[in-house]
């Protein structure tokens, strides 16, 4: 095998080197077997910035992978998208779904648009985006596996219930079949890469672990959602009660783990954690 490196391009936060920025919002960069892969896009701010002071060329990409139909995850599109090249990007079908968040304002519950803000038509027309919808788990390039939908079946991760989204103009809870993560096989074992993990980081790790007989994890990267926890039981206690089951080296949080969560893992996991923020990077 050879290397893979996992660098994250948007985040909430920024790190070094200088003149990277942070916004709400993901986007990883795999390099492996010498192909370049885009795993979510951020929202749109600091995507090509961030990327030209990493000295990464988004030119290069070969295929981007969306880990959900978020606006945070699907905003920097228009920014890799080559119209000439005809880029391949491989998601969920149902990332074109009307999603929408409903808030607690000052004024009361308020409903936002948090789907993709551009239509299908013109990332297919204009920028000549080849979709590759697919809801089942796949090996999408060799040693990367899309998780495809994700089981339900743990009793202690909830759904976001503010998330919502509209079909024939009624809105219901979003169930978020969308959401998927990925296993990228590397030399020093497993590395799972999260957008958000809505699904439930715990529910995606029993997933691949079904799927591929792994039993222990080298990495876990990316949105874990531990910091928008709803509903009864110990959602953060438990799920890092499973990362120690799955034996993971590296608990690299990003995004929507939330600050207070991703302070109670670094005084658990110390020196297995990691806060991967814009400009973090890992060669496995
Ligand atoms: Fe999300
Ligand atoms: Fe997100």
């Amino acid at each position: 095998m050879s290397q893979t490196k996992i660098t994250v391009l948007c985040e909430n936060t920024a790190g070094g080197p200088m003149g990277l920025m942070g916004e709400h919002g993901f986007s990883a960069l795999i390099e492996k077997d010498g192909q370049k892969t885009l795993f979510d896009t951020g929202q749109g701010m600091t995507l090509a910035n961030n990327a030209q002071v990493l000295r990464i060329n988004l030119a290069e990409i070969k295929m981007v992978i969306l880990s959900h139909g978020h606006y945070d995850h699907t905003g920097g599109l228009p920014a890799v998208l080559h119209p000439s090249r005809g880029m391949e990007v491989i998601a969920h079908p149902d990332i074109f779904a009307k999603k929408y968040a409903e808030l607690d304002t000052p004024g009361g519950k308020r409903s936002i648009f948090i789907g993709i803000k551009y239509s299908q038509d013109y990332l297919e027309g204009t920028l000549q985006a080849r979709f590759k919808l697919i809801r089942k788990f796949a090996e999408i390039a060799p040693g990367i596996f899309f998780s495809g939908e994700v089981p339900r079946e743990t009793d202690f991760e909830h759904p976001d219930t503010r998330l919502k989204v509209e079909h024939d103009g009624k809105i219901t809870d979003d169930p978020l079949l969308d959401d998927i993560s990925l296993l990228i096989e590397t030399d020093q074992g497993p590395v799972i890469l999260l957008g958000c993990a809505h699904a439930g980081v715990v529910n995606v790790m029993n997933h691949f672990s079904a799927k591929t007989g792994h039993k222990k994890f080298h990495a876990l990267i990316g949105g874990t959602h531990l910091g928008f926890m709803t509903g009864p039981g110990q959602q953060l206690e438990r799920s890092m009660d499973a990362f120690d089951d799955y034996k993971v080296d590296l608990i690299a949080v990003s995004h929507c783990t939330g600050q207070e969560a991703a302070s109670v893992c670094y005084n658990r996991f110390k020196d297995r954690f990691a806060f991967a923020s814009a400009g973090w990077s890992k060669t496995f």
